[in-house]
């Protein structure tokens, strides 16, 4: 039993597989400048717009750079693991299909599913950041909506009556991007190119208006930043040095991304080539102008002031400029409507090779005969995400989400280390350096995030890797096409895993 659990996927297999079956399933439409573009797109989004104020005010003060540090490093690591696998296991289903080929069936599926948890949950979380901006918007111009953005609806349940706040805006803008996705993926990432670019700009106006404004009042700046580290109240996490690694695993949130260009693969035109270039080129960009908004941001307000939906654009207020603010918001919209996007896109491909390889129930890899796309997935991961993002609190979803990637993490970076010990002659297009240093780093890094996170967001956590044990040992191992033929192989001498 402990030996099936641990039966890998032959990486000849996965790669046999693709070829076989790309004739019929997902269009090669990608370049190098379509993926780092994908990365940029999945990576800046509600962790700059909105966690960057919320970690500031409630845990590291102005010292959230090194908290974006910190953060960044650990990714870099991580980013080089990942980029070894992606271009030496090309194929849809990231970090997931590498465990399979490394690890083994219960170690990919725990990274299948903790994906799962990263890519819905994310877009759950950017949604309501991104109905944050949009309500901000409005009140930019003064307008008031006819309804209630966001109606209480309670809930009689056993004598006791539940309630909770339905997020419209958010609900609505997971509804028109899963549209989107069903229609095909050429043109999200046209419309993803554009929503990077603005984007981008954005960050970049925030960046030279708060410098002019930092050159001319340089003392208040200065005096924003004072006391860089505030003093720890006592409890683990409330600044201090606590507060600084609490904040780095919240601001990972803002990291999370340049592994969806990996499970771009298959659609990729030169993905060995391409893909490392997309998966470290977004995320060296992202790295440094998160440090510059983070630093320019705790400056220009005190970080007691930054626990606000819309920190950036009440960033640019401050400096008094006021189409910096309408350009801020839009930015943001548009931002984080691209962020959802990568996510879902993410999500639905994750579940397609999760479904091909059955460990999760077949509709998941239907591909639509004229759109090209897994349509049924997206539909239903759309109706999920909706829901989580009309009901949950942004906190609660964010750490979530860091503590499911930070898993994937972890075991991609061990990963790598095992695969270089156990089939050195593989080709690897791209070679991460220093191993096995490089992996441990980035297995250090994440466990120690993971461990300053909340007893609340552990509990989901743990919740989640509940279900998705009782999924696996009821369904997905009776399934497993590699189970089957393992069992068929045994039977018959001769035959081999995947024919
Ligand atoms: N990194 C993405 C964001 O910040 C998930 O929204």
């Amino acid at each position: 039993m402990a030996a099936k659990l641990f039966a890998t996927k032959p990486i000849s297999t996965i790669l046999a597989e693709a070829a076989e079956t790309s004739e019929h399933s997902l269009k090669r439409a990608l370049g190098p400048v379509n993926l780092v573009t994908l990365g940029i797109g999945a990576i800046i989004g509600a962790g700059i717009f909105v966690l960057t104020g919320t970690a500031a005010a409630q845990f590291a003060g102005p010292a959230i750079v090194l908290s974006f540090a910190i953060a960044g490093i650990g990714c870099v690591f991580a980013g080089l693991c990942y980029a070894e696998f992606a271009s030496m296991i090309p194929i849809a289903g990231s970090a997931y299909t590498y465990g399979y080929a490394t690890m083994g069936e219960l170690v990919a599926w725990i990274i299948g599913w903790a994906l799962v948890l990263e890519y819905a949950f994310g877009a759950a979380t950017v949604a309501v950041g991104w109905s944050g901006y949009a309500s901000s918007m409005l009140g930019f111009f003064g307008a008031r909506l006819p309804f209630n953005a966001t109606p209480a609806i309670s809930l009689s349940l056993f004598g006791h009556t539940l309630s909770a706040h339905v997020d419209i805006f958010a609900l609505l803008a997971i509804i028109v991007i899963t549209a989107v996705l069903v229609i095909g993926v050429r043109e999200s990432a046209n419309l993803n190119s554009t929503a990077v670019i603005i984007k981008v700009s954005v960050v970049l106006i925030f960046i030279g208006l708060a410098l002019a404004f930092a050159f001319g009042h340089w003392s208040h700046m200065v005096a924003n930043w004072h006391p860089f580290i505030p003093k720890n109240t006592g409890h683990f996490g409330q600044f201090g040095w606590s507060g600084i690694m609490r904040g780095a695993g919240v601001v990972f949130f803002a990291y999370i991304g340049f592994d969806a260009v990996s499970t771009a693969a298959q659609e990729a035109r030169n993905p060995q080539k391409d893909l490392p270039f997309g998966i470290l080129g977004s995320l060296v960009i992202c790295t440094i102008l998160y440090i510059i908004v983070a630093g320019l941001l705790t400056g220009l307000k005190s970080y007691t002031a930054l626990n606000v939906p819309a920190p950036v654009a009440d960033g640019a207020a401050e400096i008094g400029v006021r189409w910096g603010v309408f350009l801020i918001d839009m930015g943001a919209i548009a931002g984080l409507a691209s962020v959802m996007l990568v996510m879902l896109l993410g999500q639905s491909r994750v579940l397609y090779t999760m479904s091909h390889d059955g460990l999760f129930w077949k509709w998941a890899c239907r591909i639509h005969p004229r759109f090209r796309t897994p349509y049924i997935t997206s539909m239903v991961v759309g109706i999920f995400v909706a829901f989580l993002a009309a009901f949950f609190p942004i906190w609660l979803l964010g750490e979530l989400v860091s503590l499911g990637t930070l898993l994937a993490f972890t075991i991609v970076s061990l990963g790598v280390w095992i695969m270089r010990v156990k089939q050195p002659d593989v080709h690897r297009p791209f070679r991460t350096p220093l191993v096995p240093l490089v992996p441990i780093g980035g297995m250090v890094v994440s466990l120690a995030l993971m461990l300053s996170l909340d007893a609340p967001a552990w509990i989901g956590f743990g919740s989640w890797l509940i279900v998705g044990q009782i999924i696996y040992f009821t369904y997905s191992r009776k399934h497993s096409v590699v189970q089957r033929s393992l069992a068929a192989a045994a039977k018959e001498p001769g035959a081999s895993i995947g024919k």
